[in-house]
């Protein structure tokens, strides 16, 4: 395969001004990753910092009623609440390793701004946060912790005042201070290198759960699900499975609330080819290649593009990518809530919906893997105001 691509899609589609600061990148993934010192100190920080390795669990109520088994991955375990601090954590010890002091990062709902905070602090790196306006109005609590952890947080006022306005502000400001700022990126989207350093970093999830599910259940699972956005927690809990051909793997998008004519977030599901962010991929856009606006009710998943590894695995045909909309996403937050005693991230409950509504399609001695990405805390007002309109 072509440097930087995934069969057609990838590359490194930028303005000239950003080409040395991702050779330099690309680079220091070269010298630094594969170092022994790196990857101990990279396992140190997952074990003591980000409570890795984070379990998996079978739901024995809900298998009872659906007559598979249901298993969850739960990076809502995981320090901060979700799979985005594997990320951060080690991109934080890279850009450390390269001499840089400040870690710079844009984020949409505020989980990956949070994470990035929480790597900047721990690991004695300066932070600072491009966060779309109109997101720092709904996300105002994850505002509060991201300035408690110490990051400067710059609201974004262009555009529709959200993540792609965030994306395109942070990439400007890394043009101008990229001596000292490594561009911390939270998923596997962008120009290249950044969604192969992203997938390397999040395989942890999809490393462990393959070892544990043997160890387990002496086999592996027959299907893995897994939300996507950008795609980050979806390709890495996919990554170390796609060499067993026997597991099927599904990515779940967006669908947003449904009715004809409404903003959704199915990039791969309903999108066309084209350039997004400095990568070539699946996105939502005009006949005129204007970007759409997107929505979900999960702010994780509200983007109009998606990492270009998944673009691959949907025209390879080694994954398949569906829809789930607002309202089964919701009922499926509930039931975990209900059934097994735990609160999921209205983004995960986006790939439990999808086994719910395919529950009649899956075999009966099947054992299917779950990618709870995150916690549901965050989601509480949210919720709380779709009740309120009903
Ligand atoms: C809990 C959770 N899950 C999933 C996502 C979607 O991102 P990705 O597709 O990169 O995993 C987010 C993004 O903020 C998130 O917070």
């Amino acid at each position: 395969m072509k440097k930087g691509y995934f069969g057609e899609f990838g590359g490194q589609f930028v303005p000239e001004l950003l080409v040395p600061p991702l050779r330099e990148l690309e680079e220091a993934m070269q010298d630094i990753m594969d170092d022994p010192v790196f990857n101990r100190d990279l396992d140190g920080v997952f074990t003591e910092f980000v409570g890795r390795p984070t379990p998996i669990c079978r739901c024995a109520n809900l298998s009872g009623d659906l007559g598979f088994d249901l298993w969850l991955k739960r990076e809502d375990l995981a320090h901060t609440g979700a799979h985005k601090i594997n990320n951060t954590v080690g991109q934080a010890l890279l850009a450390r390793h390269m001499g840089k002091t400040c870690l710079l990062a844009e984020t949409g709902a505020g989980q990956h701004g949070v994470a990035t905070a929480t790597a900047a602090s721990v690991l004695g790196l300066e932070c600072v946060v491009f966060m779309g306006a109109l997101d720092v109005k709904r996300q105002s609590h994850n505002v509060r912790r991201m300035e408690l952890l110490g990051a400067r947080v710059e609201p974004v006022l262009s555009g529709t005042k959200t993540l792609k306005d965030a994306i395109n502000a942070a990439l400007r400001y890394w043009i101008a201070h990229q001596k000292n700022t490594h561009y911390c990126l939270g998923s596997v989207v962008g120009p290249h290198p950044f969604p192969l350093l992203v997938r390397k970093l999040q395989s942890v999830i999809g490393r462990e759960a393959r070892s544990q599910f043997l160890d387990r259940t002496g086999r592996l699972p027959d299907l893995v699900v897994a939300c996507v956005g950008g795609g980050s927690n979806a390709m890495g809990i996919f990554h170390p499975f796609a060499g067993d051909r026997e597991v099927q793997l599904v990515g779940v998008e967006a669908g947003g609330e449904g009715r004809p004519g409404c903003y959704h977030s199915a990039t791969l599901s309903r999108g066309s080819f084209g350039v997004l962010h400095g990568t070539r991929t699946y996105l939502l856009q005009t006949s005129e290649g204007q970007i759409m606006p997107s929505h979900s009710v999960a702010p994780g998943l509200d983007y109009p593009g998606v990492g270009p590894e998944h673009a691959f695995l949907k025209d390879s045909g080694r994954a398949r990518y569906d829809v789930v909309y607002d309202a089964e996403a919701l009922e499926a937050f509930y039931l975990l809530c209900r059934k097994e005693g735990i609160i999921p991230a209205l983004e995960s409950s986006h790939a439990l919906a999808w086994v719910i509504g395919n529950r009649d399609k899956i075999r009966p001695q099947s054992a299917v893997l779950v990618n709870l990405s995150g916690r549901g805390d965050k989601d509480l007002d949210i919720v709380r105001e779709i009740e309120s309109q009903v």
